[in-house]
């Protein structure tokens, strides 16, 4: 019986510790994130509600329409796209943003031109960890 009752504190307890550190791991990652945004995105975007810079704010992001910031002046291929800014398909959209809205390459008799496209031109993170942290962070905007 008191093996039994044991048992009981010593589960709750593991349950209790496998709780906080779930959520520290969040923190963690939202930190993470943090970080990797003012690296890499605050040159171009800001998350305050209206405020444009190179790119569209990125307040509320999470869960948007792409290319509905009413005041910023979007490329046709971003204003086109019809697509919801969802955990997943930010993390792949800044793995690779010209992968995911590509232009369309045409071969001239001297160069290759590109036309269309995203015109966000950042390379997109390597590590999905970092575009995940980088979403979390924007999710707690
Ligand atoms: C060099 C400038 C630049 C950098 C760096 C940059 N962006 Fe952008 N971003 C843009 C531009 C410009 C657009 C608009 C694209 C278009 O209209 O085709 C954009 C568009 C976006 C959109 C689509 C918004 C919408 O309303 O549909 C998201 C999301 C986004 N950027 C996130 C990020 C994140 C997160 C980072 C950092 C990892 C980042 N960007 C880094 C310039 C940048």
């Amino acid at each position: 019986m008191s093996c039994l009752k044991n048992t009981a504190i010593y589960l709750g307890i593991v349950s209790s510790f496998v709780t906080a550190s779930a959520l520290s791991a969040t923190n963690d990652k939202v930190a993470m994130g943090a970080r990797l945004y003012n690296e890499r995105c605050t040159y171009c975007h800001s998350t305050k509600e209206g405020v444009n810079k190179i790119g569209p704010t990125l307040n509320k992001v999470v869960g948007r329409h792409s290319g509905s910031v009413s005041n910023y002046s979007y490329s046709s291929s971003t204003r086109s796209l019809d697509l919801t800014w969802t955990d997943e398909v930010l993390a792949r959209f800044i793995s690779g943003p010209q992968a995911m809205i590509p232009c369309h390459q045409i071969a001239t008799k001297t160069m290759v031109i590109c036309p269309g496209g995203t015109k966000m031109t950042f390379s997109g993170f390597r590590q999905k960890a970092n575009a995940e942290a980088v979403v979390e962070y924007l999710k707690a905007q």
